[in-house]
């Protein structure tokens, strides 16, 4: 009741009455008027007068089904929100979604994680009302080695969407964290479950620091986009536009799981390139130039001997 009482008051631009809400929703006066206290509060400021109605003057920046699912409809993914005001991992709940069979596009989504989960076996800092913790369930019919690779093509629609949305410059740090001015604001984890020769589903896990204040000292190389660039954004429309590209190029990822038809937008934002970097993979650790990445995502590097070396993303932190 609440979401359609919110969605005619977001329809209407002036005031609009209770008898014409219950009409229109088949609900008694009463039932608006209980579903109009539970939405102010929920943060929605909702002016109400005697002989005029109800308006909606401001809406809260939250990212819950009400907000999100008329933003995404028309779109495949995110067709089915799991919501949560908190859960321990945005992951660990789309994992076991997905074992009990939850459908493709489902996207589980929080708004505070209590035991957010990074890369690396690190935590992910996730705190109430501030980012965006979400995972995605997705079961592309390919090969379990071609996996590796979505996290390049979401890294890549995360960074655009970023850049539209915020006017920043975001850029791609090999394979997919995403840096505002050297400091990181979004991370990546994909966890897959597979047989031989078949996937039995990825969760696509994404964190975007949107409108934090601070940061934990620990986290000396964390920023938000709130910080880099002085003013909240709305995070919904931060979503929604990341659907919009992962949509479409998740539809090529499935026909052809490579990178080739992203791989000059993606090397166009990546700021790996060109750059001497360190490369730790198991015991080893040494320096290198990185020179290309392939289309299968991984990194060309030249080390200082000039002997060229395939770097594997999920491997190495560079
Ligand atoms: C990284 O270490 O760079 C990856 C961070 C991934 C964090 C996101 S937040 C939503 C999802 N749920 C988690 O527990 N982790 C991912």
């Amino acid at each position: 009741m609440k979401d359609k009482v919110l969605a005619l008051l977001k329809k209407q631009e002036a005031y609009i009455s209770g008898e014409e809400m219950s009409q229109s929703l088949g609900v008694t006066r009463a039932a608006v008027w209980k579903a109009i206290k539970k939405l102010q509060g929920e943060g929605y400021i909702i002016e109400s007068s005697t002989k005029k109605g109800y308006k909606l003057v401001e809406k809260p920046n939250v990212i819950t089904p009400a907000e999100l699912a008329p933003m995404l409809c028309g779109y495949t993914l995110g067709q089915v929100i799991k919501y949560y005001e908190v859960v321990d991992s945005t992951n660990e709940k789309a994992k076991a979604l997905a074992r009990e069979g939850a459908s493709e596009g489902t996207l589980v989504i929080a708004d505070q994680q209590s035991a957010g989960k990074g890369r690396l076996g690190r935590n992910w800092n996730s705190p109430a009302g501030t980012g965006i913790w979400m995972s995605l369930i997705l079961k592309p019919e390919i090969l379990p080695q071609y996996a590796s690779q979505l996290t390049l093509v979401a890294g890549l629609c995360m960074c655009e969407a970023i850049r539209e949305v915020t006017g920043l410059d975001a850029t791609i740090k090999w394979p997919n964290d995403i840096v505002v001015n050297g400091k990181k604001v979004c991370g990546i984890l994909t966890e897959m479950s597979a047989e031989m020769e078949r996937i039995n589903y990825i969760v696509l896990g994404i964190g975007v620091n949107v409108n934090h204040k601070a940061f934990p000292e620990e986290l000396p190389f964390a920023t938000s986009l709130a910080l880099e660039g002085k003013q909240d954004y709305e995070r919904a429309s931060l979503i929604k536009a990341f659907l919009e590209r992962f949509e479409k190029d998740y539809k090529h990822y499935k026909v052809d799981p490579h990178l080739t038809a992203i791989l000059s937008r993606y090397e166009a934002h990546c700021i790996t390139l060109g750059k001497t970097v360190k490369i730790i993979s198991g015991n080893e650790s040494f320096t290198a130039e990185a020179k290309e990445i392939t289309i299968d995502g991984n990194l060309i590097v030249k080390t200082e001997t000039g002997e060229e070396k395939l770097i594997h993303s999920g491997e190495v932190s560079v």
